[in-house]
């Protein structure tokens, strides 16, 4: 699997969604059934990185949404500086990797897109930071190593934050 050089947004008419499988069935099923009808009703963005020379094969997907954290889930020190009313976020609500292009870096590329992503929209309309959602303490393992921290977990995932004043200095 050869992926191309560039996300493009979500196109029904173009992209094989139910081809695409990253081993993990929630991450499959959100892409099949749901990423179109959330860009529809206006709740989230979903990009694609189509395989080189076949514009319908997904080599990975991200989604992107607002969504908003407690000021006191923050460290102590960050929290301290922010009004006390709930903290406006961006959400990657979801991303993963085909099955058959694990371990080729996709997923670092990936997430470096999102966070582009993410800062450019940034430069319209501040957030503080960027949560994330990992689905297991591995996939934590993977987001730590680019800077992301623990923000809280319940039973079913695990949230993580980097700040936007972070992610700024990685693309100035
Ligand atoms: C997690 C996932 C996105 C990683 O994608 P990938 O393309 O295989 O990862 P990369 O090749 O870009 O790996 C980048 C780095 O992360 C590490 N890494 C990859 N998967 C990891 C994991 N599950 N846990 C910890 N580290 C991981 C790699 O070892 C590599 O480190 P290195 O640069 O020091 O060699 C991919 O395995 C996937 O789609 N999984 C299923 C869906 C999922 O769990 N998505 C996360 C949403 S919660």
């Amino acid at each position: 699997m050869h992926p191309s050089d560039l996300f493009v947004e979500l196109d029904k008419t173009i992209h094989n969604r139910k081809g695409f499988d990253c081993g993990t069935q929630a991450l499959n099923q959100f892409l099949q059934q749901f990423a179109l009808r959330h860009s529809e009703a206006g709740i989230s963005k979903t990009m694609v990185l189509p395989a080189g020379g076949d514009a319908s094969t997904i080599c990975a997907y991200y989604t992107l949404a607002h969504t908003e954290i407690k000021r006191q889930s923050l460290p102590k020190a960050m929290a301290k500086k922010l009004p006390r009313h709930p903290v406006p976020v961006m959400l990657i609500a979801q991303l993963a990797v085909h099955k058959d292009a694990h371990g080729q870096g996709l997923g670092k590329s990936a997430l470096i897109k999102a966070l582009k992503h993410c800062c450019d929209i940034n430069d319209h309309l501040p957030s503080y930071a960027v949560v994330v959602d990992a689905l297991n303490e591995g996939v934590q393992e993977f987001y730590k190593q680019y800077g992301f921290m623990p923000l809280d977990h319940d039973e079913e995932r695990i949230r993580l934050f980097i700040s936007m004043k972070t992610i700024q200095q990685l693309f100035v």
